[in-house]
C-alpha cells in the first residue's frame, strides 16, 4: 500500500507544475505540510455557503433528488446518498489556491449511513491528480463514519494543504446510506513569504540562506550565487553589505525542498525574492546550498524601540558613538534611513530626543545633500573631536 501511495503521489507531483522541488538528500518535498504553523481548524465554507453548489460534485445514488449539495450540513433533513459501489465518491472544491485542510465534520443518518470512508485530496482535481490520506505507515486510512447520526469531528493526521478533497464511502450500514460533513482547515495566507533567515553559520552574520516560500522554509541553490545575490541577503536582514557569498553547502546541506535556483540579482535589491531566479522543478537537481557571510553593520538606530528608528550611532575605533545634532535635517536622516534599507526618512530628531548617550560622539554639522550612499560619505565640520553633549545628539524615524 505505501508503494502504491508514493507512486501516486509522484504521479501527482509530475503532473502539477507548481513549486515543485527535490531535495538535495532525495526526501520528497511534498512533505511536511504546514505542520509548523497553527492551524485550528475553522469551517471552510460548505455549511456556510461560501463554497458555491457547483463546487461539491459527486456520482450519487439518486443525483436528482439528493443532489452533492445535500453534503452540506446544514440541510435539514436532506443528505447526500452514494452508490453502493465503493467506487463512488464526493468531492469539495475548496476554491482557495491551498488551504490547509484538519479534518471533517461528518454526519450520518441514524441507522442508514456511511460507517467508513477513505478520503483523497489533489491540487487541480486531474483525474490522476488524487493522493489517499494515509498513516505514518503509508497505509491509507480508513475513517470510522459509525456515529449513528450524531455530527462528529474526525481529525486528519496531517495538515494536508490541497484544493479539492474526495471522500470515498467503504462500507454501510444500510442499503441508501447517507453523509453530511463539513471541512475543517484554514486558509493559508503567505504573508511570510519571502522572509530569510541564516542558519548553522558561525555567527549572526553567516549561515546558510532560507527563504519562506509558500508558508514553508525552503532552501536556495548554489547555482550562479555571487556577491550580488548574497548583497540581496544581507540586505534584507538589515546588514549594509555582503562579505562574502559561498557556495559548496559551506554552511552544511539540507532536508529542506530546494525553492530557489540560479539566483541572479542586479545588486540593488533589498529582497531576495526580489531577484530573478528559477523555480525548482522536477527535472532541476541541485547538489549545494547557497550561504552567506554579511558585513557588520558600522551605523544603528539605538533608543528608539525598534528598529525604524532611534538615535544614530556610528562604529569607529572599536566603539559605537552618537552624532552631534549641529544643523542635522531631514536630508540627513534621509541618508541615514537609505542606508539602513528604508525608503526614506519620516523625521529628523534633535536634542537627544531618544535618549543621552554616554560614549564618543562622531560628526558635527553634517550637510548631506541627499545623493551620498552612506552618512560617512556626507560633509561634516569634524569627525573626531565633536563639540557636543550628551544632550545635543542626532536621530531619525524612518519610513
Ligand atoms: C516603532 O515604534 C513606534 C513608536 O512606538 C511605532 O509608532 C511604530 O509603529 C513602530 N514600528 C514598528 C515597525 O514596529
Ligand atoms: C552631493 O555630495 C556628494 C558627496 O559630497 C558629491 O560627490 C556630489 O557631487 C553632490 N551632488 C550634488 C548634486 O551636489
Amino acid at each position: 500500500m505505501a508503494t502504491v501511495a508514493r507512486s501516486i503521489l509522484l504521479l501527482n507531483l509530475l503532473l502539477i507544475g507548481r513549486s515543485l522541488a527535490h531535495t538535495i538528500s532525495g526526501v520528497d518535498s511534498k512533505e511536511p505540510l504546514y505542520t509548523g504553523l497553527s492551524c485550528t481548524g475553522e469551517p471552510l465554507g460548505m455549511e456556510s455557503g461560501l463554497i458555491p453548489d457547483d463546487s461539491i460534485t459527486a456520482s450519487s445514488h439518486i443525483s436528482r433528488s439528493f443532489a452533492p449539495i445535500y453534503a452540506r450540513l446544514n440541510v435539514g433533513d436532506t443528505f447526500w446518498i452514494p452508490q453502493y459501489t465503493i467506487a463512488s465518491w464526493i468531492q469539495v472544491d475548496l476554491g482557495l489556491p491551498s488551504p490547509a485542510v484538519t479534518g471533517l465534520i461528518v454526519q450520518g443518518l441514524r441507522d442508514a449511513h456511511v460507517t467508513t470512508f477513505n478520503v483523497q485530496y489533489s491540487d487541480d482535481g486531474g483525474a490522476e491528480s488524487w493522493t489517499y490520506l494515509v498513516d505514518t505507515d503509508g497505509e491509507t486510512i480508513r475513517f470510522d463514519g459509525n456515529y449513528n447520526g450524531e455530527q462528529r469531528t474526525v481529525n486528519f493526521p496531517v495538515v494536508q494543504r490541497t484544493r479539492f478533497l474526495r471522500i470515498l464511502p467503504q462500507s454501510y450500514n444500510f442499503q441508501s446510506p447517507s453523509l453530511k460533513f463539513e471541512v475543517l482547515g484554514c486558509q493559508v495566507t503567505f504573508e511570510d513569504d519571502g522572509l530569510v533567515r541564516l542558519v548553522e553559520g558561525d555567527d549572526e552574520l553567516s549561515g546558510r540562506v532560507e527563504i519562506v516560500h509558500e508558508g514553508s522554509w525552503g532552501a536556495v541553490c548554489d547555482t550562479n550565487w555571487d556577491f550580488k545575490d548574497a548583497t540581496a541577503v544581507c540586505r534584507q536582514l538589515g546588514f549594509e553589505e555582503a562579505s562574502k557569498a559561498k557556495i559548496g553547502s559551506y554552511f552544511g546541506a539540507t532536508e529542506l525542498p530546494i525553492v530557489m535556483d540560479r539566483v541572479n540579482c542586479k545588486g540593488t535589491e533589498k529582497h531576495l525574492a526580489d531577484c530573478a531566479f528559477v523555480c525548482m522543478g522536477e527535472v532541476q537537481t541541485c547538489k549545494n546550498t547557497a550561504g552567506v557571510v554579511c558585513k557588520p553593520n558600522t551605523i544603528r538606530l539605538a533608543g528608539g524601540g525598534n528598529k525604524t528608528r532611534g538615535q544614530v550611532e556610528l562604529f569607529k575605533n572599536d566603539a559605537w558613538g552618537a552624532i552631534c545634532d549641529t544643523d542635522w535635517d531631514i536630508i540627513d536622516a534621509g541618508v541615514v534611513c537609505r542606508q539602513l534599507g528604508f525608503s526614506g526618512a519620516k523625521e529628523a530628531k534633535s536634542g537627544s530626543y531618544f535618549g543621552e548617550p554616554e560614549g564618543p560622539k562622531y560628526m558635527q554639522g553634517v550637510t548631506c545633500n541627499g545623493t551620498e550612499a552612506k552618512i560617512t560619505d556626507c560633509p561634516s565640520l569634524c569627525w573626531d573631536a565633536p563639540k557636543c553633549s550628551s544632550t545635543e545628539t542626532a536621530g531619525v524615524v524612518c519610513l
